[in-house]
């Protein structure tokens, strides 16, 4: 059979069209070393398939071959070392392809699939190599006009169906999409209850890695941020490097990648397990704006709404802590907040961390849908040396992010495993931790 996303795909196409999607490949880190394998996302969602070099077709107005699929061919020498593969008998038994050709065949094989159709999808600028190769097969069939053959007339870009197919999240997503987000606060509670003065940003790292990989996840979703101190206030600091001191706050930004879907929740906590005055105050600024945000997500709701919301309480905010001056008109007009919230408040989230779909659409800013998944993350970060900031307020960055998935109602919060209030946060990390690591 077919997968779902396959025939979902192929009724939402022209009927005179064809789509190639192309997998990852395999890429050197150094010498005779390969990074870690991760599938193209697009290809995946659509195909399942977890191998790199291969090739999907989708025809909707072939008279046989609907979904055709290249892949490696099945080589025993190769898969000796590097696993079995599933090879064109596996594409069209365990895959559902009505059609399966060993890669490569792709360049003799493909072009066939383009004669007399007006139509191509395809997302130029992923896959550079694959780009030349493709345009080098139409100019070949225009080359073929006298023998009665044309070539596609239009490239479009399969995302205005595919993007919009992966933002709206369904039952089997969100149960992984929870899981992921589970096994991410799992990791959070665990740094949490091991933090002490004197570890290393990597220790906690470490840690946080060891809870999502023992739970099942693959591993991370995007590199995990553990910044302690001023490495608070960098927001994609991820060198991770630095021994976090008595006094400081640490920033957790980690997500654990289940099954290909994302988790994204970031924490801030004292190293010592009690806020200061000023840290406090600055925490309950952002969690306020957290949980106003939260507040607002229902279906019909503008995405830009939301970023509005943070903006407006933050504004609020700085002014109460003296760290701006002004009315909240002034400071927002001018945009003087950007001086401590610099970032947008979310996200689209899904089998990326910043997950693919259009935020503004023709008559402007998306309005949520049930089954939208994105991130809530307002922020404030406040540097050492910050002109016009009392000392007291040095090094302290903030963000509080959470996951959310709209509902028919309003909306779930799947990160709701890790506290975020500043008294349970203490709370927490007096508890003893028993990891054994
Ligand atoms: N971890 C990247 C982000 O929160 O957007
Ligand atoms: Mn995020
Ligand atoms: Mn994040």
């Amino acid at each position: 059979m077919k997968p779902a996303r396959v025939t979902e795909f192929l009724q939402k196409m022209d009927p005179q069209s064809v789509a190639v999607f192309v997998s990852a490949h395999e890429i050197r880190r150094n010498h005779d070393t390969d990074f870690e394998f991760r599938q193209d996302t697009d290809f995946y969602y659509l195909t399942r398939l977890n191998e790199p070099d291969c090739v999907a077709v989708l025809a909707p107005g072939h008279p046989e071959h609907q979904y055709i699929l290249f892949v490696r061919p099945r080589k025993r020498e190769e898969e000796i070392w590097t696993g079995l593969r599933t090879g064109v008998e596996g594409a069209i038994r365990e895959h559902g392809a009505d059609a399966a050709y060993e890669i490569g065949q792709l360049d003799v094989v493909l072009p066939k699939y383009f004669h007399n159709v007006e139509k191509l999808y395809y997302r130029f600028g992923q896959h550079g190599d694959f780009d030349h190769k493709l345009i080098g097969m139409i100019k070949y069939i225009r080359e073929q006009v006298r023998g009665g053959v044309f070539a596609p007339t239009t490239i479009t870009d399969p995302a205005t169906i595919l993007h919009e197919m992966r933002l709206r999240k369904n039952a089997d997503d969100l149960r992984d999409l929870r899981r992921a987000a589970e096994i991410s606060a799992a990791g959070h509670v665990a740094a949490m209850k091991h933090c002490k003065p004197g570890m290393y940003e990597y220790e906690l790292e470490a840690l946080v890695e060891y809870i999502f990989r023992k739970s099942g996840a693959t591993g991370v979703g995007y590199p995990s941020i553990v910044g302690a101190g001023f490495n608070t206030t960098i927001l994609h600091y991820n060198t991770n490097q630095c021994r976090i001191n008595d006094g400081d706050l640490v920033l957790i930004d980690a997500g654990a990648e289940y099954n290909v879907w994302s988790g994204d929740i970031t924490r801030t906590f004292p190293a010592n397990g009690k806020f200061t005055r000023a840290q406090r105050a600055v925490y309950e600024a952002v969690l306020r704006a957290n949980k106003e945000v939260i507040a607002l997500v229902k279906p019909g709701e503008s995405f830009m709404k939301l970023h509005e919301k943070a903006v407006d309480v933050l504004a609020e905010e700085l002014l109460q802590l003296g760290l701006l001056s002004g009315s909240k008109q002034e400071v927002i007009a001018q945009e003087s907040y950007r001086k401590f919230f610099m970032h947008r408040t979310g996200h689209w989230l899904g089998m990326d961390v910043h997950d693919v779909g259009r935020y503004k659409v023709e008559d402007g800013w998306r309005t949520l849908e049930p089954g939208m998944v994105f991130t809530v993350e307002p922020g404030l970060y406040i540097a050492e040396g910050t002109p016009g900031v009392p000392a007291e307020f040095y090094n302290i960055g903030i963000r509080v992010e959470d996951d959310v998935v709209v509902t028919e109602s309003g909306c779930e919060v799947l990160t709701t495993g890790v506290p975020k209030e500043a008294n349970e946060i203490e709370a927490t990390m007096k508890e003893s931790v028993m990891v054994a690591v």
